[in-house]
């Protein structure tokens, strides 16, 4: 198994996919994550925050906007953090908001010096997350909140070439689980082909949060609601499993 991650979204083609993907205000990510992880976090007025797998930073500016005493955005991608950059921002932004070009597996931070920790849809870009949730227990305050997503483990567990298990007209009869137990690399194409993820069991997430002390407050598996079906409607299907898990976790 592969011990260093991939940095795909540094891939041109990848990066020119996955923009696209995000400028539509119907996206998985605008309708159903963001209010998920939004639902599940504390107020940010006042809190040190830091976002890993920041991406192009659009939490980084919600936080600030809320009123984060600091922001700091970790990112592996240096095309995400240039899109992330090239955002406006006024002199008293600039002052509170930072990125950092850095490898989730090598991130580190001090004792207790953040507040609110985020992660979204990054952590099963990785092929261990141990080591980056002892940081996080580490990282945070006493009282500080962890808030994760990553793609659900019902998603993740597929074969490369499988999915939706379809009739002879191609309609989507069923979402196999199938090489549930048989955790690791899960190779597939995405805007290009080789993109690289890693499946683990919800066990393995849950007690990776709970080994180093975090105590787990709150599960969710958000998925469309019926005005996001109307809206769109190849959202039904994204109702018939679960894609995203998202934790809450708290440090004592
Ligand atoms: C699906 S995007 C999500 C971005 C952002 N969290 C959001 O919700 O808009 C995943 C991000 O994780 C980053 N990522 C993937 N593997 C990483 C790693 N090993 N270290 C740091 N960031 C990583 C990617 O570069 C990408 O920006």
């Amino acid at each position: 198994m592969p011990t260093v991650p991939q940095n795909i979204y540094d891939d041109p083609d990848f990066f020119a996919g996955y923009a696209k993907l995000r400028e539509n205000p119907l996206s998985a990510n605008a309708v159903v994550v963001d209010p998920a992880r939004d639902a599940l976090l504390p107020p940010l007025a006042g809190k040190r925050v830091v976002d890993l797998g920041c991406g192009a930073g659009g939490f980084c500016r919600k936080a600030i906007a809320d009123g984060a005493a600091s922001v700091v955005g970790v990112d592996v991608s240096e095309r995400m953090l240039a899109a992330a950059q090239s955002e406006p921002v006024n002199p008293e932004t600039e002052r509170r908001l930072r990125y950092v070009c850095a490898s989730l597996d090598r991130w580190d931070a001090p004792a207790e010096s953040a507040d609110v920790i985020v992660s979204v849809l990054a952590l099963h870009y990785l092929p261990d997350v141990r080591p980056v949730f002892a940081s996080v227990a580490n990282a945070l305050a006493p009282g500080g909140v962890f808030v994760f997503c990553v793609e659900h483990p019902v998603l993740t567990a597929r074969r490369a070439g499988s999915g939706w298990a379809r009739g002879e007209d191609n309609a989507k009869l069923h979402w196999p689980v199938d090489d549930y137990a048989d955790e690791g690399e899960r190779v597939s194409e995405w805007f290009v082909p080789g993109v690289r993820v890693f499946h683990r069991t919800l066990a393995t997430y849950l007690d990776g949060v709970f080994d180093p002390g975090l105590a787990i407050s709150r599960i969710a598996e958000p998925m469309p609601d019926e005005k996001a079906v109307a809206a769109r409607a190849a959202f039904a299907d994204e109702r018939r499993r679960p894609a995203f898990l998202f934790v809450r976790a708290e440090k004592g």
